[in-house]
């Protein structure tokens, strides 16, 4: 098992930023000379580092007297605690995890990885600059509050073989947030996840190479964990919520392992005995089955009640001219 840390072309003043998001705590004040002094940085270094963690959306207090304190606890990421969450046979399935503190995309980044070494290798990244979405979308990725995870896997057939990935990916992760306490989850086909309706995370299936050969998929999930308010509530264009609104105590290693364990079985199986195992998870996590929705698509506007997912994994759109399986498009909810 490899387990590697680093940032991506962010250098010294990630490195900063990253030590003093350490330091300060929110429990204990801290004097700007005493951070000067334990991170060997001048005072207007840290007060710029602090103005660098509010602009990533880290709320940190500062008094005259008294120094500077984080308005919440900061969990960052720790490869071996998120090794240790994992069992043996998930670890068995993992190649290595990487924990980047910055990177543009961590789907990029594996992207750029050689193809003989994705397989079973998860990146991890405490911040995303260029954080990618369905659709060409970008993906609001501020510092140390959300889960930012890649992982590749390889498929020896072509698509027929893992055409169904976004939606495995999808189960796996809302089986994941459930796993952790949170029973409301759902997935809004084709593989949005739900939190009482807000959108709690997301994922982006891409792959290179030839559609009919043996491939590596990269496999993007984001999970909002304590995104907050402000910044995010002018970056995301939709109702979101954070897994910490209805788990106060929710730990971000531990979102990361289960996620990333839930991931590794769900594709293990899914490579083994394809979706059909599946299929009931789904119907059950379905958030648009039964309901009028209108899906938007390149060739226009369909409106019909959703009815499941059919044999590919399209939607299962029922309209006046009978059920038919829709491979892509948006879905919006009609009231
Ligand atoms: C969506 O639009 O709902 C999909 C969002 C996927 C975001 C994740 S975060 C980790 C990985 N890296 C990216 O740039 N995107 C995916």
């Amino acid at each position: 098992m490899r387990l590697r840390s680093g940032c991506v072309g962010a250098g010294a003043m990630a490195d900063a930023k990253l030590r003093l998001a350490q330091w300060l705590s929110a429990d204990t004040w801290c004097s700007g000379e005493t951070i000067a002094a334990e991170l060997n940085l001048s005072r207007t270094a840290v007060w710029k580092q602090v103005q660098s963690l509010r602009e990533m959306g880290i709320d940190v207090h500062a008094e005259a007297g008294r120094g500077y304190r984080l308005a919440r606890p900061l969990e960052l990421l720790d490869s071996h605690r998120i090794l240790a969450g994992l069992s043996e046979r998930q670890v068995a399935l993992l190649g290595s995890v990487e924990l980047l503190t910055e990177v543009d995309s961590t789907n990029s980044e594996l992207l750029r990885r050689s193809r003989d070494h994705r397989h079973g290798l998860a990146v991890f990244a405490e911040q995303q600059s260029l954080g990618r979405g369905r659709r060409g979308r970008s993906w609001y990725s501020p510092y140390a509050q959300n889960i930012y995870l890649s992982l590749g896997w390889r498929f020896e057939g072509g698509h027929g073989e893992w055409g169904l990935v976004p939606l495995v990916v999808a189960i796996a992760t809302a089986r994941a947030v459930q796993g952790l306490g949170a029973k409301s989850v759902a997935i809004k086909w084709p593989n949005d996840i739900l939190l009482d309706g807000s959108k709690l995370g997301g994922c982006l299936v891409e792959m290179q190479g030839d559609i009919s050969g043996p491939c590596t998929l990269v496999i993007g999930v984001g999970l909002n964990v304590s995104l907050q308010g402000g910044q995010a509530r002018k970056a995301i264009d939709q109702p979101w919520v954070s897994l910490v609104e209805r788990l106060p105590d929710v730990s971000r290693n531990r979102v990361a392992s289960g996620l990333l364990g839930s991931l590794l079985e769900h594709l293990h199986n899914y490579s083994e005995q394809g979706f059909d195992p599946l299929r009931p998870a789904w119907a059950e996590l379905d958030a648009l089955a039964g309901h009028d929705i209108t899906l938007h698509s390149t060739v226009g506007k369909l409106r019909g009640t959703a009815c499941g997912i059919g044999e590919q994994g399209g939607l299962l759109l029922e309209t006046a001219q009978g059920v038919q399986e829709q491979l892509a498009g948006e879905v919006s909810l009609r009231s």
